[in-house]
């Protein structure tokens, strides 16, 4: 085994893991990233449409409270108010400083930050460069990152954490090149690993977005948080299910139906287009059902009317996603879209400042509940999230006063033997059942049963055949036995955790009987405030996901309807 020791280590090179990796240089600390992958492969890259602040550059009176109102009312009503606050008192100044690093955002006219209209919001309030904001902005972080010199281990699985005398002392991490186990031991560990939507069928997320940190987190003892809720995007690219940025719908693209019908009159007819988007995927779901779509499953996203110019311009990136993958060039023809899962707005529960229930576990980004979304996050808000908490959890780090070397190698060590044990088991294991078979039919039964309308009965379906998988799992195995670069082994560990965070997901959404927000329930389709404006806290126990119950932090804003 090949050991490290470093004060913090920070799991994940997305926007979260660098702005947080970041602060810690500047204070001069020890710290390193663990990274699966290139932190410029990091999903955060993908991000399109833009970043929300209350910057009020479009010309009109917005402000931190108007963003914080609208989020909330966005949540319907679960995010915490002073942990929503938080997050859009700071926008402005974050937004400011990461222009003031280099990220090159599209203009106005006088040559402020352009900001353009997103859902749910009363002003034009996302930030963007062109429709590639989060390539801008994890570029941006990546360059001030190199900077500071400090070291990334890039194509490190980390495959537990070390948990011992109540606190988390390390992680042990397989090193894809060589196959060996590598063992980290540190003061403190920054999960900011992204969210987990590929447990689903259809998703515009990264094939790389398998819930890694937020596995790791629930078994060595953190509680997650509102897991049920599951965002699905109403524009992801027929067939291919790429993210088609709401972006589009901001600059004033429209959604027909196959009548040439712009739906959404039916049923957000103030905000139409511009609805949330749990809203805007049940509009386009209940028009399929009802016959009005295209063939296969589809609805058309006219953007023609803008013209080529203000498309070349503002919508470069779809424009070119559309020709290259359904070969329709936006300038001439709708694109065909469908809604695909997109956001986790559940995961590892913190404070405000990142900490988890196991003390030296901090967690920041999609991989993270806060909770600043609730039941239903606002485009651009993720964006904000990011930068937002990865740098209070990096603060709050350093305020702890973690001291050097206070990991515990010996604890690490023994760990990295039994990790490699495991993985020896897993090899040896040639002729049990392909991995990648129960992968797909976990994420065919998550689409089926935990969809964007759900009901009890298949909720139970779902839940029982996610079970059987883990239980087939135990004894499925990987064909090729080499170590080196073996992709093969790292899928079978991250089936590992997309089966528990799927258990999660479904026990949520079971001892959820309301709708609220994205959890939509055909047999409690009305949300439920005496009953349910509570977080749902899954943990782990005995192998057995357990879910408990945990008050919203209100306030700043009286629950009431919500109407678009
Ligand atoms: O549609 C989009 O551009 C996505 C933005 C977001 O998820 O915040």
């Amino acid at each position: 085994m090949t050991e490290y020791s470093h004060d913090i280590v920070i799991i994940g090179g997305g926007l979260a893991g660098l702005m947080a990796a970041i602060t810690c240089a500047e204070s001069g600390s020890d710290v390193a990233i663990l990274s699966k992958v290139h932190p410029l492969r990091s999903h955060s890259v993908a991000a399109q449409g833009g970043i929300n602040a209350a910057l009020g550059n479009a010309g009109t009176g917005d402000s931190w409270e108007a963003h914080a109102k609208d989020t909330i009312v966005g949540s319907d009503y679960l995010a915490d108010q002073d942990s929503v606050a938080e997050m859009c008192r700071e926008g402005p100044g974050i937004v400011r400083e990461l222009e003031h690093m280099g990220t090159v955002f599209s203009r106005t006219i006088e040559g402020k930050i352009a900001q353009r209209p997103f859902g749910g919001a009363g002003f034009p309030r996302t930030c963007y460069a062109a429709d590639r904001t989060g390539h801008s902005l994890l570029n941006t972080l990546y360059e001030q990152l190199c900077s500071r010199n400090v070291p990334v281990y890039e194509e490190f699985f980390v495959t537990s954490l070390v948990v011992g005398g109540g606190r988390c002392l390390g992680c042990t991490a397989l090193d894809i090149a060589t196959g060996d186990v590598a063992g980290f031991s540190s003061g403190a560990i920054l999960l900011a690993t992204g969210g987990f939507g590929r447990i689903f069928e259809r998703s515009t997320n990264a094939l790389i977005n398998t819930g890694d940190g937020v596995a790791l987190a629930l078994r060595a003892g953190a509680r997650l948080k509102d897991m049920e809720f599951v965002q699905f995007h109403p524009t992801s690219l027929f067939g291919t299910n790429i993210l088609i940025s709401e972006a589009a719908r901001g600059e004033g693209g429209y959604l027909l139906n196959s009548r040439g019908e712009r739906f959404m009159s039916r049923y957000a007819p103030r905000a139409m287009e511009l609805a949330p988007r749990d809203v805007v995927a049940r509009a386009i779901e209940l028009e399929l059902s009802a016959g009005r779509g295209f063939d296969g499953g589809y609805v058309h996203l006219d953007i023609r009317h803008l013209g080529e110019s203000r498309i070349r311009e503002r919508l470069p990136g779809i424009r070119q996603i559309a020709i290259d993958f359904a070969g329709v060039d936006p300038v001439d023809s709708p694109i065909p879209v469908q809604p695909a899962q997109h956001y986790s707005m559940g995961g590892i529960s913190t404070d405000n400042n990142g900490a988890t229930s196991v003390p030296g576990l901090y967690a920041a980004g999609e991989c993270a509940c806060v909770s600043v979304h609730g039941a239903n996050r606002l485009g651009g808000n993720s964006l904000l999230e990011t930068v937002v908490f990865g740098r209070r959890a990096a603060r709050a780090i350093i305020a702890s006063g973690t001291p050097a070397g206070s990991g515990n190698p010996g604890a690490v060590a023994d760990m990295a033997g039994s990790e490699e044990a495991h993985l020896n088991r897993l090899l040896d294991r040639k002729d049990g059942e392909s991995v990648y078979t129960i992968r797909d039919e976990l994420k065919r039964t998550m689409s089926e049963n935990f969809g964007i309308y759900r009901e009890q009965q298949s909720m139970e379906t779902g839940l029982e055949h996610i079970l059987t998988l883990g239980k087939r799992y135990l004894t499925a195995g990987v064909r090729y036995g080499g170590r080196e670069f073996n992709q093969a082994i790292v899928q079978a560990l991250e089936v590992g955790g997309m089966l528990l965070l799927a258990e999660a997901v479904a026990k949520g959404a079971l001892e959820r009987r309301e709708s609220r927000g994205s959890h939509a329930r055909t047999d409690f389709p009305v949300r439920n405030d005496a009953e349910y404006l509570f977080h749902t806290m899954a943990d782990i126990s005995s192998g057995k996901i357990g879910i408990s119950r945990a008050p919203v932090s209100m306030g700043l804003v009286q629950v009431a309807e919500r109407a678009y």
